[in-house]
């Protein structure tokens, strides 16, 4: 139980009684295949060893009441009065899970919680789907309810999309709830089918920390949604089997090229190749191809930052810096972009002077610090039941 010792603490110190559940959900890291989630398309995530750790202790009075540790701060809100609030703020986050779960029908019980996150805040690592995943993951836990990962994964999304009003797609929760230690996922948002691929071993993954802040919340992520729905319409107009981006080709694309607005070829033409690369990234992952790996992650920034502008100047010197030293595979922005954080693939015996010389040169370029940090894919969402597990 020695994961679990810390947040136990914290429980106890804040409701002075010990804890009967504790959960935990890692962040996640996306590979390649950015902005495709919500077109149906392809994403390649990890969880990540940065994990939100939450613990949980059944009251009798249906009250929750919820105590961030980051924040030093507690909500109270009666099971029986949860309602999606006008405006999202910290405490959206933490009481959208108990609704996800009455709306599915789940019994929900009231708790004492306490919740404790090492994902940074809007990093671009999914902080907010780790609270969410870790979240509906203890809320079953005392309900008595075993529910599986991507079941999981479905109310974490459905809290942050109807508790929240984020627009987001399935990335984040399922690779948050479903992820595999030293494997990332290649998820098909289509049908949710999620397949582990093995790291290669002497491969690292590097996290890099612009120090710019981004929210998903924020109007540029609704507006691409927004301008890939016009030129979607287009072509569902034209061809009955086009449902989602996902669907469409190149040929598709530039064939009727003059019925969409320059920004909107340009979006959809994103996703287009950020799906191809996606799936060749997959191959290249699995059989260690470095070289092929390498020219993806390129040409998926160069993709999100002049296509699909999301992207901006300090997450593109951090790229730039990335590539020129020894022992880089791969670099790109990770998440939804417009800060946060880089992804790269670094040669293990190299990682650690990789994590040097980059916040060195970026500190040089900028005149900002950053955090760089090696994560390793991780497990998914996990929910133990201390009572039982202690005996
Ligand atoms: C955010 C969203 C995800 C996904 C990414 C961009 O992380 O929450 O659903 O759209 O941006 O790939």
């Amino acid at each position: 139980m020695g994961g679990w010792h810390r947040i136990a603490s914290a429980f106890e110190a804040a409701f002075q009684r010990v804890p009967e559940h504790v959960a935990d959900a890692g962040g996640r890291v996306n590979l390649i295949g950015e902005h495709t989630d919500y077109h149906e398309g392809f994403v390649f995530p990890a969880a990540i060893d940065l994990r939100t750790r939450v613990a949980g202790g059944v009251r009798s009075d249906g009250v929750l009441r919820i105590r961030s540790i980051n924040r030093d701060e507690e909500v109270v809100a009666p099971v029986a009065e949860l309602a999606p609030p006008g405006q999202a703020d910290w405490r959206a986050y933490v009481l959208g899970p108990f609704w996800a779960l009455g709306q599915a029908g789940h019994p929900v019980v009231g708790a004492d919680i306490v919740v404790e996150g090492e994902v940074p805040f809007g990093g671009g690592l999914s902080s907010s789907a780790s609270v969410e995943v870790a979240l509906v993951a203890l809320g079953a836990s005392m309900a008595g309810v075993d529910l599986a990962a991507s079941e999981v994964a479905r109310l974490a999304r459905l809290a942050e999309n109807r508790f929240c009003h984020v627009p987001c797609g399935a990335m984040d929760q399922v690779a948050s709830a479903c992820g595999r230690t030293d494997h990332a996922l290649l998820l098909d948002c289509r049908t949710l089918v999620a397949t582990a691929v093995p790291m290669p071993g002497d491969w690292r993954i590097v996290v890099a920390d612009s120090g710019v802040r981004h929210s998903v919340a924020g109007p540029e992520y609704a507006r691409r949604q927004q301008e890939c729905a016009e030129g979607m319409s287009v072509f569902r107009d034209l061809f009955p089997d086009v449902v989602a981006a996902r669907d469409l080709t190149m040929e598709m694309l530039t064939d009727h090229r003059d019925r969409l607005t320059e920004v909107s070829f340009r979006r959809l033409r994103h996703v287009v190749t950020e799906n191809a690369r996606c799936l060749a990234a997959q191959a290249a992952l699995a059989r260690g191809d470095g070289a092929t790996m390498g020219r993806l992650m390129a040409g998926s920034h160069q993709s999100l930052a002049a296509d699909y502008e999301v992207s901006c100047g300090e997450l593109d010197v951090l790229v730039d810096v990335a590539a020129g030293i020894p022992g880089c595979i791969g670099a790109r922005l990770t998440g939804a972009g417009f800060g946060g954080n880089t992804v790269n693939l670094v040669r293990a015996e190299e990682a650690e002077d990789f994590t040097a010389t980059l916040a060195d040169r970026y500190r040089a370029r900028t005149g900002r610090e950053t955090t760089v940090r090696i994560v390793r894919a991780a497990a998914g969402v996990s929910a133990v039941r201390l009572s039982e597990s202690r005996g």
